[in-house]
């Protein structure tokens, strides 16, 4: 089937243009590209970027799918213009062996609508003890390319050290969820004024730091490469600007939600603000921002978290940490860095696509926008604006700390090879029908 996309604006440079599909490619870009035997999707005054890449996903599948399961969790990362997810091991059973990780692997292609590519764990059952079988998670059928023990930190220096080595020689990547455990026993806040006056236990910049600092190090002396989780620290900033001068392999991603909200909010005691690591002070918002502006954080990631109701509608220290995030990412990042001019739209293809397809070596994404190239990518309406009703995204659960607020930009259209995965705010799969709130034009 042949689509013609009428009138877009590549990247959000340059004059409009027509961009023929057929076969899964980009058969063809020009002005007044003719229309026979093509369905025709008009996008006058949109942008067109490769389709988004998400390191960070929580797909819930095996194990919690009342919260979450592939199905529900690709229909979210379709109408958030993503192409392809990376789903983290911390399910039930954990994937720390090619049973789960072929599975999560194969569900996704069934769905169809993004590539789901499995996360290996990198110690047998989160444990943080044993390692698990890197070698055969990546050969199997899930070809598993990341390995992290998210939601939990590799804090054992040797077992990190060894997961470092063994992954450097299977040329696979290892993603660390920073937070040194001793020194968050309790926490359920941003260590600082506004969590002390709340009455809430503290979590430190330290225990990110420490283990940011610790695995800088660690990956220098195995000449490895390290990718660090959902930065959140002014001082993580400052450890990644001093590990890059000295030629250490080691990247990084930060989420939306650390880009746009601080531990102000906590004031509700609304467990949906309950995040790690988590929410952080203004500064580091600040700091997290210019760090992804000027390339010393690399990419973003959503760490999309659901939670059914009954674990976030509790009192904040019971709730489960984590937030939705997959259908409100580029709606942030426009929010918090395309509209203050941190970043062009041509930025936002670097950090959301190109970025994190780079860091896990896919080929086939975070291509150029270019005849001859997979159609995986995303149309954008810079100039429409909804408003977030966690009701009506497309997860399972509920869980967005953006309730009720209004954010710029739409996405209108997202394509996997050539396959329209998304278009005006549904997908062909998920919870319902769903649709973008008040999407207006
Ligand atoms: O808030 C979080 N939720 N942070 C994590 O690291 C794990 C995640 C989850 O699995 O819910
Ligand atoms: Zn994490």
């Amino acid at each position: 089937m042949t689509v013609l996309i009428k009138g877009v604006r590549l990247y959000g440079e340059g004059d409009p243009v027509d961009v023929r599909i057929a076969d899964g490619q980009i058969a063809e870009i020009g002005p007044g590209i003719g229309s026979e035997d093509a369905e025709v999707i008009e996008a006058a005054g949109q942008i067109m970027l490769p389709g988004f890449v998400d390191l960070h996903t929580h797909l819930r599948e095996p194990g919690r799918e009342y919260a979450e399961d592939i199905e529900t969790g690709s229909a979210a990362a379709a109408l958030g213009g993503y192409t392809a997810v990376f789903a983290m091991a911390n399910t039930d059973p954990v994937a720390d062996s090619p049973v789960v990780t072929d599975h999560v692997w194969r569900r996704g292609q069934q769905v169809g609508l993004v590539d789901v590519h499995p996360v290996g764990a990198v110690t047998v059952g989160l444990e943080g003890k044993q390692l698990t079988e890197m070698g055969l998670m990546a050969a199997g059928a899930g070809q598993v390319r990341m390995f992290s023990d998210d939601g939990i930190c590799v804090h054992d220096p040797l077992i990190m050290r060894r997961a470092l080595e063994y992954a450097s020689g299977l040329g696979v990547l290892i993603a660390q969820h920073a937070e040194e455990p001793r020194l968050t026993v309790g926490a359920v806040a941003h260590e600082g004024p506004n969590a002390a006056k709340l009455g809430l236990a503290g979590w430190p910049r330290s225990a990110e730091e420490s283990i940011v600092a610790r695995d800088a190090i660690l990956a220098r002396d195995a000449r490895a490469r390290v990718h660090i989780c959902h930065a959140s620290t002014a001082g993580t900033v400052e450890l990644l600007k001093w590990a890059k001068a000295q030629g250490i392999l080691i990247t990084a991603e930060v989420t939306p939600h650390h880009l746009l909200l601080d531990d102000g909010r906590l004031s509700s005691y609304d467990g949906r603000n309950r995040v790690n690591p988590p929410l952080r002070e203004a500064s580091d918002v600040q700091a997290l921002r210019q760090a992804l502006a000027d390339g010393v954080i690399d990419c973003v990631a959503t760490d999309h978290a659901p939670h059914a109701e009954q674990e976030k509608c509790c009192e904040f220290a019971n709730a489960r940490p984590g937030m939705l995030g997959l259908q409100t990412a580029l709606s942030v990042i426009v929010a918090t860095m395309v509209a203050p001019g941190l970043l062009s739209w041509r930025d936002v293809a670097r950090v959301m696509s190109e970025a994190p397809a780079a860091i896990v070596g896919l080929p086939d994404q975070g291509r150029p926008l270019e005849v001859g190239e997979p159609a995986n990518l995303t149309v954008v309406d810079p100039d429409a604006t909804w408003t977030v009703t966690g009701s009506k995204l497309a997860s399972r659960s509920d869980n967005t700390p953006f309730e009720s607020m209004e954010l710029p930009a739409t996405v209108t259209l997202t394509m996997l090879r050539g396959k329209v995965t998304a278009r005006e705010g549904r997908s062909p799969a998920g919870r319902s029908e769903a649709t973008r709130g008040s999407a207006t034009a």
